[in-house]
């Protein structure tokens, strides 16, 4: 029996919210005042190899699984995500001023189904109390992803303005940047996804800042429409594309709640639908990461050769924990080998050629 089962055992006892809770003070006491621990736990968990290490977006990958957002939404777990094996971890969302989100509960589990439902709504300790944060540790050895995204109570109309300031915050203390616009569980911010936020968006980001900046797409999108999109980011200076954040098609997942977005093994075959008609317009062309519903070496190498230059999980390492990011890298090096590619570039979008 694995560690991390007994462990689950326990914090499967509590809600996901307070397991989450625990796990993070847990993490950073362990980070603050037992470094002995983080330093042990990266010689058994982290794993890199020449054949998966990657110079992409003007920085190091040494492996290319990230923890997705909204797992260390306040950077406040970086050195020990980092410890359990991530390649890079995808800070925030952050959210210009602190806000408290959504009324709990708001985050659910399906075991059986290997599943997660979150209406969290971006609750976050704000960009400055955050920015503090990660400027003890950046640049940090592995890349950091800063994702950031409106207020609640920001106007739609004022919503470029939140951007602009999360911008102006985080270019510094970051190796890349992330729009999010596709959260479920912010009013209205979907509605961001148009052809004209997203010009005036990535303009304005342009001006701000050469660090990279993605854009973060919802897998309810249209194929047609979500190239679309992606296709006037791109012409207006991203730098890369994460598809997907979670989904609000509840027929995936029976018995699921009628608010907020879904994750996790009933995300899987939609997010990877729309990755690869993503890949097939856009690979070559620009950095895709893809998300949602990975959960072992051969999903994410299938990403990879639909075009996925990275890979970010979640929901998965609720289920599975830290050995699972272990046996992606090790799997990965594995596979890369049988099928005779010496460098997971070879393999990236081989579907296309
Ligand atoms: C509890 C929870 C909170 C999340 N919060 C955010 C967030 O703040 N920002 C974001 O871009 N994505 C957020 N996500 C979406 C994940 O980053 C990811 O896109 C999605 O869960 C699909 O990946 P998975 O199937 O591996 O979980 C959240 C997901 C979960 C489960």
């Amino acid at each position: 029996m694995q560690l991390y089962d007994l462990l689950k055992k326990v914090l499967f006892l509590f809600s996901p919210e307070t397991a989450h809770n625990i796990a993070e003070f847990v993490f950073k006491f362990f980070s603050n005042y037992c470094q002995f621990i983080p330093s042990f736990l990266v010689t058994k968990y982290f794993v890199t190899d020449k054949s998966i290490e990657q110079q992409l977006l003007g920085t190091t990958f040494l492996n290319p699984v990230g923890i997705a957002a909204g797992f260390d939404k306040n950077a406040t777990m970086i050195k020990m995500l980092t410890s359990l094996g991530f390649g890079y971890v995808e800070y925030g969302t952050m959210t210009p001023i602190a806000q408290p989100g959504n009324p709990k509960p708001r985050m659910f589990r399906y075991k059986d189904e290997q599943s997660i439902q979150n209406a969290m709504g971006f609750n976050n300790d704000g960009r400055n109390k955050i920015a503090k944060r990660v400027k003890k540790l950046y640049p940090f050895t592995t890349p950091l992803g800063a994702n950031i995204g409106k207020n609640k109570n920001t106007s739609s109309d004022d919503a470029l303005n939140d951007y602009k300031i999360l911008l102006n915050t985080f270019k510094d203390l970051s190796d890349y940047m992330v729009i999010n616009i596709s959260s479920p569980n912010t009013p209205g911010l979907r509605d961001l996804q148009n052809e004209k936020f997203i010009k005036e968006l990535f303009l304005l980001a342009k001006n701000i800042t050469d660090k990279p900046i993605l854009l973060k797409i919802a897998p309810d999108l249209e194929i047609k429409d979500a190239i679309n999109l992606c296709s006037v980011a791109l012409d207006n200076g991203a730098d890369g594309i994460i598809a997907t954040n979670t989904t609000i098609d509840y027929t995936l997942l029976p018995n699921s709640k009628d608010f907020g977005g879904i994750s996790g093994k009933a995300l899987k075959e939609k997010s990877y639908n729309l990755f690869k008609e993503l890949g097939k317009e856009f690979y070559g062309k620009t950095i895709l990461i893809s998300v949602g519903g990975i959960d072992s070496a051969e999903e994410a190498y299938k990403r990879i050769k639909a075009g996925a230059s990275l890979v970010q999980v979640y929901s998965s390492f609720i289920f599975q924990g830290p050995k699972m990011i272990k046996d992606i890298n090790n799997g990965l090096v594995k596979l890369l080998k049988q099928d005779g590619f010496s460098h997971i570039s070879e393999a990236i979008g081989n579907d296309y050629r």
